[in-house]
């Protein structure tokens, strides 16, 4: 435990291993928000992905610093849809930050009573990697993904 605080300390105090992992923008349709986004950046997308259990379906576009996360409700349950209800014409929805200590941060937030967005469990996210998600009241009504990045797989207990 102890050096699972010590672990969290270090992770967040000195800012090692937090990047911006992507922004998120919910658009009402992928296709045409593909187009556009592609016009204006002259950057191609990636494939896109259907996340059935998210209820989304997502395309990325690589920046030389970040990536950006286009998000289209998918499912009739989809967490999206309120989302576009309040704003029909889409908008910025989460920003994500990753992380080489997920489970270290993700376990000091729970016992210090953080506030998560739906369950508190860490899930499988676009590129497969582990992610969570805080409640906006968390961080000043910004919805925040955490990703888990490396360390390589071999280290993974
Ligand atoms: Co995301």
């Amino acid at each position: 435990m102890k050096k699972a605080q010590q672990q969290a300390t270090s992770a967040t105090a000195s800012g090692d291993g937090l990047r911006l992992g992507h922004v998120a923008v919910v658009v009402p349709s992928l296709a045409d928000a593909v187009e556009r986004w592609q016009r204006v950046l002259q950057r191609s997308p990636s494939m896109c992905q259907t996340l059935e259990e998210h209820g989304v379906r997502v395309v990325f576009f690589d920046l030389d610093n970040t990536r950006l996360e286009l998000l289209e409700p998918f499912g009739e349950h989809s967490p999206l849809a309120s989302f576009l209800a309040r704003h029909p014409r889409g908008g910025i929805h989460h920003l994500c930050i990753e992380t080489q200590a997920l489970e270290t941060l993700h376990a000091r937030l729970q016992q210090e009573n953080t506030p998560f967005a739906n369950d508190a469990r860490i899930a499988r996210g676009a590129h497969d990697n582990p992610v969570f998600f805080l409640h906006p009241k968390a961080l000043d009504g910004a919805l925040v993904e955490f990703e888990g990045i490396g360390p390589p797989a071999s280290s993974e207990r």
